[in-house]
């Protein structure tokens, strides 16, 4: 049976869900797509007359929300009315690593994946798509099928029309910050099922803009590993040349010749080698995370120490941040002021979520010093949240931990005894460091953790300088 996709809906208005589906409404504006969200106030941002208001900061998505939106691109938090509309569900709610309970700390919650597949089971008519596109531990597509087929025994919709689902695994490789381009020129798009029309179904949405060649098909479980493995291979990469990185600091040699000699070889390639301060965001370490539950779970012991020391190095990293600039400001940072460059786990996102900058963050206050943190898209109650402490109006004279957001760099550079460079946005490698020198305490210093501060510059500064993965500057 051949699919006639008309009308789509996405469960779950975040930071998968609201790009990819902006990203399908642009290019097919024959479907009708219908973003639907259990949070109401994610939604009212989605719909904020205010296009700077947007849930998501992400380049390139504003102008795409503001061509569709209300044309063929709605946000809203009818669930029921927009399954029961739908032809084909995305499923792209979260799935946090669980906090308490069997797999604690490793495997995903579930939760959000079951509650949709059981509104899904509650209000879906007729034939009914139902495609994963949040990361999911393998086998989760079985867990769907058994909500869809055994929640309603005889298969009928409300209105007594015999239904039928078909679950196929679509995962999404967006990387934050470029999610609109990733979207619109995707290396390859993976599509998992067993029933070959409705793969054909989905491909055909897909092929409104992107070439058939790059999609691939394949049963439900190697499309469902296959974005865990794809996640934990990049990280992988990262903890590997962050291990690094501590060597080029000890023996003199400098992470970015090392990178460049190493990337140039095709086998190994030049891409995703930055050293910077631990890898970050939603998906890395808890998909390591989900692959070690399942390594586990199958007895391959040896195959989940190795995928836990991946885990281990990005603490490390992280941790090591934190003591170097103590051990530079006289071991000592009580009563001192250190300027926060960038909380964002990257750059190009208001994401915090597993940013390094909270660790970090948290480290530093734990010395009792002040902080001024400037992030260009994170929000003050967004720090405040994840420092599980508030901020100060000002930074008083005393001897505790404080923190305060400020406005610009330079803002941010006042008085302040040190300047560390968490996040690469590109503002960052355009400070003028004399001007920037002139609002510090002296000795001052900086400590780039992304390796994008201009060294010469810094250096005709004045200012003390520690760069990741630099042996002696
Ligand atoms: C990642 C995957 O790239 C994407 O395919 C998947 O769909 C979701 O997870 P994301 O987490 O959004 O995307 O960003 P990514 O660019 O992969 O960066 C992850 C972390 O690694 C960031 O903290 C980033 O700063 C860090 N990173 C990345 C490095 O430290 N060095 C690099 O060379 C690249
Ligand atoms: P991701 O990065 O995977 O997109 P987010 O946390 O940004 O994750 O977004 C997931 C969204 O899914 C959240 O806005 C959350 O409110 C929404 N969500 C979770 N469960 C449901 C549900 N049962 N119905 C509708 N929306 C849901």
């Amino acid at each position: 049976m051949e699919f006639k996709i008309k009308n789509i809906c996405c469960i779950g208005a975040g930071y998968v869900g609201g790009p990819s589906m902006a990203v399908i409404a642009k290019n097919c504006p024959d479907l009708e797509v219908n973003v639907v969200d259990i949070n109401r106030e994610r939604i009212n941002k989605w719909n904020s007359e205010n296009f700077d208001e947007l849930p998501i900061y992400e380049p390139g998505l504003k102008e795409i929300i503001k061509r569709c939106r209300g044309l063929n691109l709605h946000f809203s938090t009818e669930v029921k009315k927009n399954i029961a509309n739908a032809d084909l569900i995305f499923i792209s709610v979260n799935t946090p690593t669980k906090t308490k309970g069997v797999g604690a700390g490793q495997a995903s919650d579930l939760k959000y994946v079951d509650s949709s597949a059981r509104e899904i089971a509650k209000y879906a008519k007729g034939k009914t798509i139902v495609v994963e596109k949040s990361t999911l531990p393998v086998r989760t597509a079985q867990t769907i099928k058994n909500i869809l087929e055994q929640s309603n025994i005889d298969n009928r919709d409300t209105k007594g029309n015999q239904r039928e689902f078909f679950v196929l695994s679509n995962p999404e490789f967006l990387a934050e910050g470029t999610a609109i381009n990733d979207l619109e020129n995707p290396d390859r798009i993976l599509i998992g099922g067993e029933d070959q029309e409705a793969i054909q179904g989905l491909a055909n949405i897909y092929e409104n803009w992107i070439s058939e060649r790059k999609i691939i098909t394949t049963n439900l479980w190697s499309s469902e590993l296959s974005k865990l493995i794809a996640n934990a291979f990049l990280a992988q990469r990262i903890s590997s040349i962050n291990s690094i990185s501590a060597l080029c600091e000890s023996t003199g040699a400098d992470i970015s010749e090392v990178k460049l000699a190493i990337g140039s070889d095709k086998r190994i390639g030049n891409k995703f080698l930055n050293s910077g301060p631990g890898f970050g965001g939603s998906c890395f370490k808890k998909d390591i995370s989900n692959l070690i539950y399942i390594a586990n779970h199958y007895g391959l012991y040896e195959v989940s120490e190795y995928w836990q020391n991946v885990i281990s190095i990005n603490a490390w990293q992280t941790n090591r941040i934190s003591k170097i600039v103590v051990e530079k400001l006289f071991n000592t940072i009580s009563f001192k002021k250190i300027s926060i460059l960038g909380f964002a786990f990257k750059a190009n996102t208001n994401d915090t979520r597993e940013s390094p900058a909270i660790k970090i963050c948290k480290d530093l206050l734990e010395e009792n010093c002040k902080l001024a943190i400037y992030d260009p898209q994170v929000s003050p109650l967004q720090i405040e949240y994840d420092l599980q402490l508030k901020q100060s109006d000002n930074l008083s004279n005393n001897d505790q931990a404080e923190w305060t957001f400020a406005d610009t760099v330079i803002d941010a550079s006042i008085n302040s005894d040190a300047i560390l460079v968490i996040t690469e946005w590109e503002e960052f490698k355009f400070i003028n460091w004399e001007i920037v020198y002139k609002h510090m305490r002296k000795p001052a210093w900086i400590f780039d953790t992304r390796s994008i501060v201009d060294i010469n510059k810094v250096k005709m500064s004045g200012i003390n300088f520690w760069q990741i993965g630099k042996g002696k500057i």
